[in-house]
Formats: structure tokens, sequence, C-alpha cells
């Protein structure tokens, strides 16, 4: 696995289009596009990495799967009640759709849904509250207590949050929230500004490739069932308009976020990070898909096959 690892970044550093950086949160667009890191976390524990795996990086989208986890464990199935669980084939911030469909976003993962997501986990607490709940869920996965949240990131974000403050008021007009619409923001722009590298995230994305058990504590995160449906939502949706195209060139489920970081799973197999900075035209890692891409031809570890 080294080797693989290995083989793929050397592969990376070799493409010129790196794609573009994103430059709607300013913060972002002064990431160097040039990185490039890839970590492969077994459940039995083996961690492999090649390229700057320790090397922090914006989370963005990628923290919707920690917090869709979050909401199905306190409200169960009465998520779907907020969200819907289908690809909407719409951009990530996309408000088209929302207006049809009384509110009630497509999925857990465009920004509409996660905000949705933000306001059902929050249940009357403070965004300080939740935020501490969502670290603390997160910080456990990995077992890494250093991760944080790079407030500089929040910051722009906020600054520039308009569409996402569209979407929120647009979805309270129809009576579904339940916090005041900024407080509900608040905590969706920090939990995307969580900083980790892909080292963190790999690990934190164990439980999803081992049947909901957290590989170091032996315990269950989720149930396996919950877990394989985690897996399907990132497989159909995790990507936004992009997510046919993953499923064909990766086959694996994936959730990417637009600071340039994909978190795959393999279920039974392995979690798997990757990071790059530049995205290609729908917002997802260029290098990032190219290297899973790779990964999955190298090791037959797709889910629909060699
Ligand atoms: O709300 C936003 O636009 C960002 N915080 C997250 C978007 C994102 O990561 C899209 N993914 N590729």
């Amino acid at each position: 696995m080294q080797d693989i690892v290995n083989e793929i970044a050397e592969q990376m550093a070799l493409i010129t289009d790196k794609g573009k950086v994103a430059t709607y949160i300013p913060q972002l667009a002064r990431v160097d596009p040039e990185q490039f890191a890839i970590t492969v976390a077994l459940p039995t524990g083996e961690i492999y990495s090649a390229g700057c795996s320790q090397t922090l990086f914006s989370i963005q989208s990628i923290s919707k799967v920690f917090t869709l986890t979050l909401a199905l464990g306190k409200l169960g199935e009465a998520v779907w009640d907020r969200v819907g669980r289908e690809p909407s084939g719409d951009p990530f911030n996309s408000i088209v759709q929302l207006e049809h469909e009384n509110g009630r976003p497509r999925n857990p993962f465009i920004n509409a849904g996660a905000i949705a997501i933000a306001d059902a986990i929050m249940q009357g607490h403070k965004p300080k509250e939740t935020l501490a709940e969502i670290m603390q869920f997160v910080r456990s996965l990995a077992d890494d207590d250093s991760i944080s949240i790079d407030n500089k990131v929040a910051q722009s974000e906020i600054a520039t949050g308009d569409r996402n403050t569209s979407l929120a008021f647009f979805m309270a007009s129809f009576g579904h929230f339940e916090n005041p619409v900024n407080e509900v923001l608040g905590t969706y722009f920090h939990h995307c500004s969580i900083a980790m590298n892909t080292h963190q995230l790999a690990k934190a994305g164990r439980f999803l490739a081992n049947n909901g058990i957290n590989p170091d504590t032996h315990y269950a995160v989720v149930s396996s069932k919950r877990a394989k449906r985690i897996n399907a939502l990132m497989l159909m949706c995790g990507h936004y308009d992009g997510s046919g195209e993953f499923a064909y060139r990766v086959g694996l489920p994936g959730k990417s976020g637009v600071g340039g970081g994909i978190l795959a799973v393999a279920p039974g197999k392995a979690s798997i990070a990757v990071w790059s900075p530049g995205l290609d035209l729908i917002g997802n890692s260029k290098l990032g898909t190219q290297a899973l891409e790779l990964f999955t031809s190298k090791t037959g570890w797709s889910v629909f096959g060699v």
C-alpha cells in the first residue's frame, strides 16, 4: 500500500493543470494549488500517506458527513422530514429546487441541506455549544484533540455568504427552522471551516469503512446499517452535479469540499483522504479525483468491481 500511495503522489506531481482554487471564499484563494496529499487508513490501524499529509486544509463540505451522522444520532429517521436523500443534479449552492419542493432540500450535502441539518442538530442550543459537540465528535473519530476551526476561513465565509444566507432565509420562510437563522448560519460556516490534514481526515472516516465501528475503541459510532446508508448518500450526492462522474471514474462513496479535499470510503477496506486545492469546473478537487481514480484502478477496490 505504501508503494501505491507513493506512485500516486509521483503521478500527480507530473500533472501540470492542477485546476483552480476556489475564490468565492477569499481565504481559500490564498492556498498554494501545487500541493497534494493522500492518506489511506485501514480498519486494522495501518496508515499509509504520501505528499503533504500533515498540512492542514479547510475541509469545507466534507464536514457535512459528520454533521449528518450527528443529526441521524439525535433525530433518527426524522432527519428525512428536513432533507431528502436524492441527488439534486444541480450545483452545491443552487436555490432552484427549494421553491418547488417547499423548502425541503434534496439531500443533506448540498448547501441548503447542510444548513437544514445544522438547524436540526442545534435543538435550541447556541452555535458555540453545537460547535463544541461537532468538534468533540470529529476529534474522537480521528483520535486527535488538536483538530480545530480556522476562524479566518469562517470570517471569510461570513463576509461573502450572501448565497447561503439567502438559502437559509428562504427555507425559514416555509416555517421549517427551529433556531434563529443567523445562529444556524454561524454554526454552518464554522463547521465548514474545520481545518484537518489527510492523516486526520482518513482516520475520522474509518467508521464508515468499518461497518460503523471506530477501530480504536471498538465501539459503534453508528450501526452497520446506518454506515451503509451514509455511504450510499455519499455515493449519490457527495459530489453534487458531479456525483455521476465521480461514481463512473472512481466508484467509491466520496464527499468533496471546496477546499480541495475528498474523503472516500472503500467499504470493508479503507478510508481514504486526498487533498489538492485546485478544483474542476464543478468545484471538486481535480487532482484529488484523479488520484482516487488511480487508487481504485490499482487496488481494484471500487464498489462496482475491479
Ligand atoms: O457553503 C459553502 O459554500 C462552503 N462552506 C462549502 C461548499 C463546498 O465545500 C462545496 N464543495 N465542493
